[in-house]
């Protein structure tokens, strides 16, 4: 099992929400959109961990399909807005914010996300 950041558990989705997608899907370095427990989330493959984040950039609010990873972080591909995975933090202009992130696991095959 490989664990990316961090989150609480929903009480009810203890093993956390099923992602429609597995570590053949997302190559290292890629992200993608996908759904997880009724909501879209960002799924990011990064140094070998898994990582989730919330699908809208907290700059303009617009999607963040299409993300690039660089080393520990995801860039925003609408302005360049550049944030830690691990933890969600802004790495500087332009967003003056955190992009919200949750706990990630592979296991069995699959990807699982524990949304708060
Ligand atoms: S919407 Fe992401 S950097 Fe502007």
């Amino acid at each position: 099992m490989t664990q990316g950041s961090r989150a609480a558990t929903r009480p009810d989705q203890p093993e956390g929400a099923g992602l429609d997608a597995g570590p053949a899907d997302l190559p290292p370095g890629t992200t993608a959109l996908r759904e997880a427990g009724g909501r879209a989330v960002l799924v990011a493959h990064a140094a070998g961990q898994w990582f989730a984040a919330g699908a809208l950039c907290p700059h303009a609010g617009l999607p963040m399909e299409g993300a690039r990873v660089r080393g520990g972080d995801v860039i925003c591909p609408h302005h360049g807005a550049r944030f830690c995975l691990a933890s969600g933090r802004h790495r500087g202009p332009p967003a003056t914010r955190g992009l919200e992130v949750f706990r990630a696991v592979e296991a069995g095959g699959r990807i699982r996300v524990f949304l708060p």
